[in-house]
């Protein structure tokens, strides 16, 4: 255990965290997004700087951060995880707070598209974005550490625990997206943190900055255990 470095339990740890909700272009003045607003992933970022971790925030949206976080700005899922593959080359741990759009368009249009009549059908031809989490964790290397994160609307622990085993994530932040005191734009959150064969821990509802807090404190003692 780390107990040498006190209030600064990631000092000399190398962190990367994504944030925010992708963008997949249609056409250059067009893209597909969803309702994610970041603010989960930038708190994730300042609670890991404030516990002395060397931190890359790989965002696809744009938030106020202290001056310590070096970001990264990637727009769409591929630049996502461009800049995560990279980071992950030094990294001790991954925390994978992105929405990222599960689709894109299989082409994106050149140009800007145009209204032809008014009873045109338009149909966007989408296919699957590449999975940055399970990307990560399946290349992960002895002693890295993967969280990722699980949005969902209907039978939240059931499909977090398939995720936790599908991503070989070592924690999945279990977040009901639809509950009142959580979810998207939200100031506050309400999780469960998902570990293999451990008790879940529920946190909240509180602040983004205090369930990030709790879930870097997990980080923390899954790095000691490595
Ligand atoms: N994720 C990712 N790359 C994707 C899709 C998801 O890295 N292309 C990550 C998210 O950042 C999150 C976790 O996977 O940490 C779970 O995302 P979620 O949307 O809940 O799950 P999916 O695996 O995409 O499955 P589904 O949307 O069908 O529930
Ligand atoms: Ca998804």
């Amino acid at each position: 255990k780390n107990d040498m470095n006190g209030d600064l339990p990631l000092k000399g740890r190398r962190l990367v965290i994504t944030a925010g909700g992708t963008k997949e272009p249609i056409d250059p003045v067009r893209y597909l997004t969803n309702r994610s607003s970041g603010k989960m992933g930038y708190a994730l970022a300042e609670a890991a700087l404030a516990a002395g971790a060397q931190v890359t925030l790989v965002a696809a949206t744009k938030r106020p951060y202290s001056p310590g976080i070096d970001r990264i700005l990637a727009p769409s899922a591929k630049e996502m995880l461009a800049a995560v593959t990279e980071a992950m080359k030094t990294a001790d741990a991954f925390i994978g707070a992105a929405a990222v759009s599960d689709y894109a368009l299989a082409k994106p249009f050149e140009q800007k598209v145009k209204k032809i009549s008014p009873d045109e059908h338009l149909t966007l031809d989408l296919v699957q974005n590449p999975d940055i989490l399970k990307t990560v964790g399946q290349a992960k290397r002895p002693g890295q550490v993967v969280v990722g994160f699980a949005a969902e609307t209907e039978n939240l622990l059931p499909n977090a625990e398939k995720k936790l085993a599908s991503k070989k994530a070592d924690m999945i932040v279990a977040n009901d997206v639809t509950a009142p005191e959580a979810g998207f734009d939200k100031d506050s959150n309400l999780v469960t943190l998902l570990q293999p064969k451990q008790a879940a821990i529920t946190v909240g509802p509180a602040s983004k900055l205090t369930v990030a807090k709790a879930i870097i404190d997990q980080l923390v003692t899954l790095l000691d255990k490595q």
